[in-house]
This record gives structure tokens, C-alpha cells and sequence, in this order.
């Protein structure tokens, strides 16, 4: 029996920032070494994302991940014993096979995400190598720029606001410990100028730890108060603003319209809205502008504005739709999380699929998630622009404090902005 052989696998139930279920994936190897992954969970999610799996019934209304569990330990254990962690292609094409649906509604993206992140893990430390250096090999040093969303609306925050993150972009900040610090010191300057204006409530933070002022529900308000906060800083060569409207969330199908709090939009006149808002504001990107099937309308916005355009649930840091994408001129960038699609090899063609068509990455959180840093090391492995990872709350500091070490360890180069 080789060293890095799997001897166990196996999984639990813990709790993630939102106080709800999630999988924790532990592997072990014959030698001894071991691999633990923590799976996060989107609350706005989008229709093609890989399924995430819940037990139903009363328990913790639903969210448990008993099942999930179970699956881990009684089909996927038995299928992945003895099989080499190095070989994460093998395995998760096996666990693939095993799952055998296109929306990975039998094992559940849930627990195959924890078994493929939990290998990938193992694999580093049976190579002794940081998790980021294993997946990205000696070109894996640049760390991304953060794109941190400092004030919260839509499905994620108590404000009144339509669009679901509110984001500053230290793209000209000299490497990552400055982007970091600068950002920070944004916060603490916006949070007096939230409060003095609608009252010490603002400085509430949502589920990725940005404010959530609940008097705010017009947009260009909330970019004011970020331009405001940041000029009062001093910083204003630095930053650039962004936005994750997370359309999908704001449209109604059957009107084919999207609700935001001043009315009612039509697709041509949210493009408008928004180019409005690019001249108006150093907008430097705009993520899930536009319903999620909507191709021909991202590339519209593609082709009208500057800014990046990203695609998250238009995506679902899936290949094919990247494919799709990239032959309409949709978007020009791909948000990547992996567990929407629910391994790492997926994840790994999915990035490659959009560097093929010139596409900008960036690496994603999900609103639900823990402690674990393995996003961190993923973002700088896959050789990512930016990383979207919140604010405050451990389980978005941890990330940053993984990348400030990364930083130390590597060659620290900053990413660079566009691309
Ligand atoms: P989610 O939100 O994790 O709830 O999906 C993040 C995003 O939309 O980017
Ligand atoms: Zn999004």
C-alpha cells in the first residue's frame, strides 16, 4: 500500500456563519497525512449551480446534512478507498461517474465539493507543499486584488437596497498588505459616515460582513457614501467601485422586468441604468447585471460599457456555459466558485475554458462559509486577478490573513488591474 493511498474518508456535521448545517470532509491517507475541507453554501443562488443537498423535515428547518453525511461515509468512502489523493482527476471523475446526474443531485455538489476539496488538501500535505503552491505549481505566487463589498443589499442584507454587494477595488494600491490596509481604514471611515447620516443601526453588517444601512435603497446613494468614505480617506486615486447586482434575484420572469426600489426595469432599460451609473461613477465592475440566461444581454452591456462585466450565475463556474459565453461576447470575466459545480478538476476546466476566451478571474465566496482558508490558496493556485471573499467576520478575515502569509511565503507580486 502506497503512502498516499486513501485509507479513510469521512464527514460531519458542523455549522457555518449563518449558524446553519454544512459538511465538514475529512480524508486520510495510509501514511498518515490528512486532508479537511469545510463546504460553503450561496443563499442567492443561481438556477444552474450544482444541487445543494438538505435533509428537509423540521430540523434546523431543513438545512441539516445528515444525508449528505451519510453519503459521504456509505457510497463515496467505499468507491474512493485505496485510490491515490495525488490523483484528483481520477477521483473526482470517479465520483462524477458514481453521481451520474447533470445537476449532481445524487451524491449532492455538497458533499462531493467537501470530498474534492478535502483530497486536494491531502494531496498538498502529502507533498508537504502550501495548498496554493500544490494546485498552481512555482507560477503561483501573484495575489489577487481584493474586491470587498463594504455595504450589503438584496438577498444578503437588511437594507432596502436592490443590488446585493457594494464593493471598492484597491486596484491601485502598491501590493496586497497595502490594498488590505487601505480597504480596512475605508471601512472604519464609512461606517462614521453611515451612522452620522441614518443612525448607529448602520453600522449592522449582512451575511458577508458590509454594512447594511437600512434607510438606503437607491444605489447611486449607497456609491456616493463609498466615494464620500473613501475622498474623506484620502484614496481616491486608488480605488476603483463595483457592483454585484445579482439580477437573477431582482427579475420577475413573467413581467420580464427587474424590480428595483424606485420601480420597474425592462432589460433595455437596466442596461441604461447602468451606463448611466459608469459615467457617473469610476465603476470598474459589474457582476450578474442581467438575468441568468441572459447571453445576448450581457453582451450587449459588454459591448456598450468599460467596465468588467462578470458572470456568476449566468456561468455557474460551468465550462460549457463559459463555452456559450465566450461565442456571444457575454461578460469578461468569470466569477469561480467551486462549489457550484462541485469538484475541483470541474472548476479547474472551467477557469481554463475562460482564460481560453481572455477571460478575467475572479475567485468567489459563497455568503455561507467558515473559518477554512483553503479559498485563499485556491485563488492564488488558480492564478486569479481578484478575490471576492467580504469584509469582516472571521470566516472573510481568515482569507485575508492566509493571503497577507501567502504574500510572505511567495514572491508577493500584486495582481494586476484589468488583468
Ligand atoms: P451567494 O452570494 O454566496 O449567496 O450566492 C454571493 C454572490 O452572489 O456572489
Ligand atoms: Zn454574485
Amino acid at each position: 500500500m502506497s503512502d498516499t493511498e486513501i485509507e479513510a474518508l469521512s464527514a460531519r456535521e458542523i455549522l457555518d456563519n449563518r449558524l446553519e448545517p454544512t459538511l465538514r470532509v475529512t480524508v486520510r491517507t495510509a501514511g498518515g497525512t490528512t486532508g479537511r475541507a469545510d463546504v460553503p453554501r450561496g443563499r442567492s443562488r443561481g438556477g444552474h449551480e450544482a444541487t445543494d443537498k438538505r435533509d428537509g423535515g423540521d430540523r434546523y428547518r431543513g438545512l441539516g446534512v445528515r444525508d449528505a453525511v451519510e453519503t459521504v461515509k456509505t457510497r463515496i468512502a467505499p468507491e474512493l478507498r485505496g485510490r491515490d489523493v495525488t490523483d484528483q482527476a481520477g477521483i473526482d471523475a470517479s465520483m462524477g461517474t458514481l453521481d451520474g446526474t447533470a445537476d449532481r443531485s445524487d451524491l449532492g455538489g455538497n458533499a462531493m465539493t467537501g470530498v474534492s476539496l478535502a483530497v486536494l488538501k491531502a494531496g498538498a500535505n502529502a507533498h508537504d507543499l502550501p495548498l496554493y503552491r500544490y494546485l498552481g505549481g512555482p507560477a503561483a505566487t501573484a495575489i489577487p486584488v481584493p474586491v470587498v463589498d463594504l455595504i450589503e443589499g438584496g438577498e444578503l442584507g437588511a437594507s432596502g437596497l436592490p443590488f446585493q454587494e457594494h464593493q471598492i477595488v484597491p486596484r491601485g494600491a502598491e501590493d496586497f498588505a497595502e490594498a488590505i490596509r487601505l480597504c480596512a481604514e475605508v471601512y472604519y471611515e464609512l461606517g462614521d459616515v453611515l451612522a452620522e447620516r441614518y443612525g448607529p443601526g448602520a453600522r449592522s453588517v449582512g451575511d458577508e460582513g458590509g454594512y447594511t444601512p437600512s434607510g438606503l435603497t437607491d444605489p447611486r446613494e449607497a456609491l456616493d457614501r463609498l466615494l464620500e468614505a473613501i475622498e474623506a480617506c484620502g484614496y481616491g486615486g486608488v480605488f476603483g467601485l463595483s457592483i454585484d447586482a445579482a439580477a437573477t434575484q431582482l427579475y420577475d420572469p413573467d413581467a420580464e422586468r427587474y424590480r428595483l426600489a424606485d420601480g420597474t426595469y425592462t432589460r433595455g432599460e437596466l442596461i441604461e441604468y447602468y451606463a448611466d451609473l459608469a459615467s457617473a461613477y469610476p465603476l470598474v465592475s459589474i457582476e450578474d447585471p442581467l438575468v441568468e440566461d441572459d447571453f445576448e444581454g450581457f453582451a450587449a452591456l459588454s459591448e456598450r460599457l468599460d467596465a468588467q462585466i462578470v458572470g456568476d450565475d449566468l456561468f455557474a463556474t460551468n465550462a460549457g456555459r463559459i463555452e456559450r459565453g465566450i461565442d456571444a461576447g457575454a461578460g469578461d470575466a468569470l466569477l469561480c466558485k467551486v462549489n457550484q459545480v462541485g469538484t475541483v478538476t470541474e472548476t479547474i476546466a472551467a477557469v481554463e475554458t475562460a482564460r481560453r476566451g481572455g477571460y478575467a478571474l475572479q475567485v468567489s465566496e459563497r455568503s455561507g462559509q467558515t473559518a477554512d482558508t483553503w479559498l485563499a490558496d485556491v485563488a492564488v493556485g488558480l492564478g486569479a486577478d481578484q478575490i471576492k471573499t467580504g469584509t469582516t467576520r472571521s470566516e472573510r478575515t481568515e482569507q485575508y490573513n492566509r493571503l497577507l502569509e501567502i504574500a510572505d511565503g511567495s514572491s508577493g507580486e500584486y495582481a494586476e488591474w484589468p488583468r
